[in-house]
């Protein structure tokens, strides 16, 4: 299948001589939703404000729906939706006028329809006559995604459509996405919750100081980075780790009288049932045994970690 959006060895250095992303090279496919994952300042904005030809790169290229950012401005644009990060709505301009003009301004007719249909969506058809300054901020983000949607776009890109809304509202907008996800439509955000990007993502990018360090099917990732950890709960304390146990490289706490064996999740030989053999060769008695998977969070931590 042929991509939608095709970024080809991308690099910005703002005027000022930051370097804000280096050599990015990203193939998205339609209908795929993927989360954008990075600490402040990484690069995320700047990418999607070049992709969606707001910003000019210093090198390279990016097709959106085969057309250049550049040369084809007008038509790889009318492809885009965009929910900017930043909240830019004219404060006396009613949710509904807003909505048309949006339509308008890519040469789209009016449709009434439409405009009911993506309001009771995102829950602000009774809103829909109340200026922009009426509206809370979960609202108000709320009416960014409605605008982004009013000219049918294939793609829609969300810069942290979720930050400072709260966890119900978070719930029905990931369910918002899911719809447009199953109409087709091509869906890249960004995100600091690392939940977000678990709950609704195909695929995850990692970026760091404009580098992107992955990108990955989320299930991959999580099995591949995943390590599974095996607390193993003693009867009685031990002196010291058993000869016999060192090729596991156990931790033990003697607090918590636990043996913790670490183990890659994808590994065919997890290595569990000669553990097993070994600890009662050892006469170590067991009270308790517990595994625990790594989340995306332990996995982003570990990528990101304090290099950042
Ligand atoms: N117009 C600009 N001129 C100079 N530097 C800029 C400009 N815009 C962004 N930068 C710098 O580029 C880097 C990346 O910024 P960007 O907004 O893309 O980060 P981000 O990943 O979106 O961060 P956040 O998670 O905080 O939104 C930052 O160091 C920022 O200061
Ligand atoms: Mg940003």
């Amino acid at each position: 299948m042929s991509s939608i959006i095709s970024v080809q060895d991308l690099s910005k250095e703002y005027d000022n001589g930051f370097k804000a992303l280096k050599n990015i090279n990203l193939e998205i496919e339609q209908g795929e939703v993927i989360a954008l994952l990075g600490p402040n300042g990484a690069g995320k904005t700047t990418l999607i404000s070049i992709i969606c030809g707001l910003v000019s790169p210093t090198s390279g290229q990016v097709l959106v729906g085969g057309n250049n950012v550049i040369k084809d401005y007008r038509k790889a644009r009318s492809m885009i939706g965009l929910v900017p990060q930043e909240i830019a709505l004219e404060p006396f301009q009613s949710v509904m006028n807003g909505m048309k003009f949006t339509r308008g301004l890519f040469g789209k007719r009016p449709d009434a329809e439409l405009m009911k249909d993506i309001l009771m969506r995102l829950s602000l058809w009774d809103k829909r006559d109340a200026k922009t300054m009426e509206l809370s901020g979960g609202m108000k983000r709320r009416v960014l995604i409605a605008k982004a949607l009013c000219h049918e776009p294939a793609v829609l890109f969300l810069d942290e459509p979720t930050a400072g809304v709260d966890v119900e509202l978070r719930k029905d907008m990931w369910a918002v996405i899911e719809q447009l996800k199953a109409e087709g439509v091509t869906i890249i955000l960004t995100t600091h919750y690392i939940e977000e990007a678990e709950a609704i993502a195909d695929r995850v990018g990692i970026i760091r100081k404009g580098d992107l360090l992955l990108v990955e099917q989320k299930e991959t990732l999580m099995q591949r980075m995943g390590q599974r950890q095996m607390v193993i709960e003693l009867s009685e304390p031990i002196i010291a780790i058993p000869k016999n146990l060192k090729p596991f490289n156990l931790e033990y706490s003697s607090e918590d009288l636990t043996l913790t064996y670490s183990y890659e999740a994808s590994g065919e030989r997890t290595g569990i049932a000669s553990l097993f053999t070994e600890l009662s060769n050892a006469k170590i008695i067991l009270r308790d045994v517990q595994t625990h998977q790594s989340s995306l969070e332990d996995i982003f931590v570990d990528l990101i970690g304090d290099k950042s």
